[in-house]
């Protein structure tokens, strides 16, 4: 199959290009197309010969379901078997926006959608193409991140032409991605509600509209017996093709812990990289040092994250540190991100070692 990449900005968009990436979804086809999260892999989400294709495209287990996203509040009820009042709260508060809310799925979604639960994820994105392209394809787009299962999410266009050539209809190519880390995702079909998966949208920022918010135990900790509610975070994920560890401590422990190994990889010939902080940028003697942002603006990082991750690849990193970062605010997310592309692999220095 040949991969068409059209391009298209909010601020011009061309609706002839938009009306046939639509009618693709709707042909049941696949298209990727921009959000202000990460890039989406988007199949029409009531169909569940779309679903399937998604599934295939991405090398994803069929077990894994798949978030819908719609464009106005109008088509969240035909979804739904009920919409709580919490969901009522939280999209007149976040939405459009990056929050997913998981709710009791109605008839009309397909469990190959779902990946045979009886819940489902809705989303609507805040990025104008997505919402425009949403509305064209026929207003329910079922849609994970665009890349290949297991890889790092992409936030350009050329990552997912990278991970999708030959597998997919079409590419909307809507530049950089402003946030880069996926919507948080809350569970509402529960007493109390849970995220799932942290994102841009934090606990802090639920509990102000909802009171009280839980968070699944096992997002930040890998030795939790628990098994994580979303399925999706049960596998491996975002993982580079190296080898990686985050070191975690005082800022100058960490900066002599990481140079002590780098030396000691250089020693076996590997080609070494570190993911850093822009205040620790030149501290660092490997052979590809990537600058994520200011420590004190943790959405720089966020935002930068993935695609650091992406150009260790590219520069054929075997060997990856990274430095930490706190758990609070979008941190939780950066943090959640970043050790599952580490397998969880994390050294933890002593104040006074
Ligand atoms: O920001 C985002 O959410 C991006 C953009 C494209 O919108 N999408 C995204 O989708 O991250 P994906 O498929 O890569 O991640 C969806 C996550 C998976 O971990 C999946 O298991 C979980 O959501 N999920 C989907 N439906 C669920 C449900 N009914 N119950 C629990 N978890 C669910
Ligand atoms: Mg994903």
């Amino acid at each position: 199959m040949r991969t068409e990449v059209i391009k298209q900005e909010c601020s011009c968009m061309n609706e002839e290009e938009l009306k046939r990436a639509g009618a693709v979804i709707r042909n049941g086809g696949l298209v990727a197309f921009p959000t202000e999260t990460v890039y989406g892999l988007g199949g029409d989400a009531l169909n569940p010969e779309s679903s399937k294709k998604i599934y295939a495209a991405k090398g994803r287990p069929s077990d894994n379901p798949l978030i819908v996203h719609i464009c106005c509040m109008e088509d969240l009820e035909p979804l739904v078997s009920e919409i709580p009042e919490a969901a009522v709260k939280l999209a007149e508060a976040f939405w459009p926006g990056p929050l997913t809310m998981v709710l009791p799925k109605s008839q009309l979604v397909p469990k190959e959608t779902t990946g045979g639960l009886d819940t489902v994820a809705v989303r609507m994105p805040s990025h104008e193409v997505a919402k425009a392209f949403i509305r064209e394809a026929g207003g329910y787009v079922a849609a994970p991140s665009a890349n290949l299962s297991g890889r790092p999410s992409p936030t350009q266009a050329r990552y997912v032409l990278e991970d999708m050539d030959g597998r997919i209809e079409m590419i909307i190519d809507g530049g950089d991605i402003p946030i880069g880390l996926e919507s948080t995702i809350v569970d509402l079909t529960q007493e109390e509600p849970m995220i799932l998966r942290p994102g841009y949208i934090t606990a802090a920022m639920l509990e102000e509209v909802l009171g009280k918010v839980d968070t699944d135990p096992t997002i930040l900790d890998g030795t939790c017996k628990e098994r994580p509610k979303a399925p999706g975070m049960r596998y491996r994920h975002y993982a580079p093709k190296g080898s990686m560890l985050i070191v975690e401590g005082a800022s100058k422990a960490v900066i002599s812990e990481i140079n002590r190994r780098l030396a000691a990889d250089k020693e076996a010939g590997l080609r070494t990289g570190v993911l850093a902080t822009r205040e620790n940028v030149d501290a660092f003697g490997a052979d590809v040092v990537k600058c994520m942002g200011s420590r004190e603006k943790e959405e720089e990082i966020a935002t930068s994250l993935y695609r650091c991750l992406r150009e260790m690849d590219d520069e054929n990193v075997e060997r990856i540190y990274s430095e930490s970062f706190s758990t609070n605010g979008i941190g939780q997310a950066i943090m959640n991100r970043l050790l599952k592309a580490a397998g969880h692999e994390i050294l933890i220095l002593e104040e006074d070692a």
